[in-house]
């Protein structure tokens, strides 16, 4: 059995396009044949509300897991989507926080919540964050492998960034956290205007190759799709901008990754945690 790879999508930036990047990148990997977990760890339940199906009375969600130490494969549903798994936020998650302060090795909750079969069957886990950095954000960066960072091209984000940084280094230092920056995701993106071409030099030339070739561009699509419950995949025509964005972003994290970037037949639903898991990832 292989264990997944665990990408945050973070920025304590609020509206950067982290759930936008977080259900779409998913979805682009399910795709793929990936077999994906997208983990919602954002009080405000938005991946959630894009990909879920109504809440079940009494069902297990993230903030239950969180509050009850549970594996988080009691929150696993199945969506729509072939090889996409959702573990939904829940109402409480908003308890989750102040509940966190007082939890034993209260930085290491989440990661815990992972060491489970169904989790652990997965080739990657995406979760989304919340704008601040909380200890439930705290949490997912700390049993992230990798970080993949959303900057908007609508402002100026170098000081957010410095104190991003510098967080995910004391978090290395002093919880053994590996939180790799994977990579710089602009997003928002539209060459016409003068803030988009700022924004994109002064990163290119902090944060050089961290930076994705694949940028997002500004695209109404990715507005509307939520609103339908819609990843941009269901929502745009194929040949569609925010489809060739976010495949592209897939390919490129798939990379940076070693996770094999071919497309392959989706693999069937509820496949076993054991067996052909090696052969779906890259060895070399
Ligand atoms: N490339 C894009 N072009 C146009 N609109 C976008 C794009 N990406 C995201 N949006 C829209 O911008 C808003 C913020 O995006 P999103 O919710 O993904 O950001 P977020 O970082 O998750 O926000 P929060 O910090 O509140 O969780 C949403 O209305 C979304 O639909
Ligand atoms: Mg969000």
């Amino acid at each position: 059995m292989g264990t997944p790879h665990i990408l945050a999508i973070a920025n304590q930036k609020g509206g950067v396009g982290k759930t936008t990047t977080a259900v779409n990148v998913a979805a682009a990997f399910a795709q793929r044949g990936l077999r994906t977990l997208l983990v919602d760890l954002d009080i405000q339940g938005s991946a959630s509300a894009t990909l879920g199906a109504p809440a079940v009375e009494g069902a297990v969600d993230v903030a239950r897991v969180l509050m009850e130490e549970r594996a988080l494969d009691t929150a696993m549903v199945e969506t729509r989507l072939e090889n996409l798994w959702l573990a939904p936020a829940g109402e409480a998650m908003a308890l989750v926080d102040l509940h966190l302060a007082s939890a034993f090795g209260r930085e290491r909750v989440f990661e815990r919540t992972l060491r489970c079969p169904g989790v652990q069957s997965m080739d990657v886990v995406v979760v989304d964050t919340a704008p601040y950095l909380g200890l439930l954000t705290v949490n997912a960066l700390v049993a992230a492998e990798k970080v993949l960072i959303p900057v908007s091209c609508e402002y100026l984000p170098m000081l957010g960034l410095k104190l991003l940084g510098e967080t995910l280094q004391r978090l290395r230092d002093r919880a053994g956290a590996k939180a790799e920056v994977l990579g710089y995701l602009l997003t928002m993106v539209d060459r016409r205007e003068r803030i988009t071409t700022e924004v994109e030099d002064l990163l290119r030339q902090r944060f050089g190759a961290a930076v994705f070739d694949t940028v997002i561009r500004a695209n109404t699509h990715h507005k509307a799709a939520p609103s339908h419950q819609r990843t941009i995949f269901e929502h745009e025509a194929e040949g569609g901008r925010g489809r060739e964005d976010y495949d592209g972003l897939a390919s490129e994290v798939m990379s940076r990754l070693g996770l094999i970037g071919v497309r392959r037949k989706p693999l069937a639903r509820r496949a076993p945690a054991t067996g052909t898991a090696k052969g779906r990832r890259a060895t070399g």
